[in-house]
């Protein structure tokens, strides 16, 4: 048996996703998923799918070790930042080596770091006249968005693509190939 902790600070889209597709996958468990915002819709969606959830605040997660040490205890297979927007502390770094994974809604290097996230993204792809953008799911350093790059999908957009049109094509990407790279990593390791 696998278990997956997961890490969200808003919607969770994502993560309702993530557990649908494990849903009747009796090797893998989604085991909770911890949120550092306590309105954050992510919640109410728990809720609702039955999965254990837990808001913490931020010196329980800088200062306090709390959040360290519930991840201790839960002993994760992976970490998942499905939409986490808080850096991770270099202590939970290195008590999970190689088992945190993040996605980002761009094709890093490009459009990443601090303040990068949701539609800041997307209207500096749009901004940028790009032609093409992405999802980027990559290990996590005590750098935002600067770790090891583990799988990116491309998407063509053009110039008539509004800010929403473009979310729109990260964002099927990311239903369609987060969950495979979370089972293939748990397959590996
Ligand atoms: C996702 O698009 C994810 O790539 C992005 O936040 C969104 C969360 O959506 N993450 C970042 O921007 C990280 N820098 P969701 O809450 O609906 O899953």
């Amino acid at each position: 048996m696998k278990n997956i902790v997961l890490f969200a600070s808003g919607s969770g889209s994502n993560v309702e996703n993530i557990v649908q597709y494990f849903k009747f996958n009796p090797k893998v468990t989604i085991t909770a998923v911890l949120s550092n915002n306590k309105d954050a819709k992510v919640l109410e969606r728990c809720n609702k799918l039955n999965i254990g959830a837990l808001y913490f605040n931020r010196s329980s997660f800088y200062e306090k070790g709390l959040v360290r040490k519930i991840l201790r205890t839960l002993s994760p297979d992976l970490i998942v930042l499905a939409g986490f927007l808080w850096r991770m502390p270099q202590e939970l770094i290195q008590d999970f080596p190689d088992k945190i994974i993040n996605i980002h809604p761009a094709l890093l290097p490009k459009y990443g770091g601090k303040g990068m996230y949701g539609n800041h993204v997307h209207q500096a792809v749009k901004d940028n006249m790009e032609t093409e953008t992405g999802i980027t799911i990559h290990f996590v350093n005590e750098n935002y968005d600067e770790g090891a790059i583990i799988y990116q999908a491309k998407t063509r957009i053009s110039p008539e693509d509004t800010v929403q049109a473009i979310a729109n094509k990260v964002q099927a990407l990311e239903y369609e190939y987060f969950p495979k790279i979370i089972e293939k990593l748990l397959n590996e390791g």
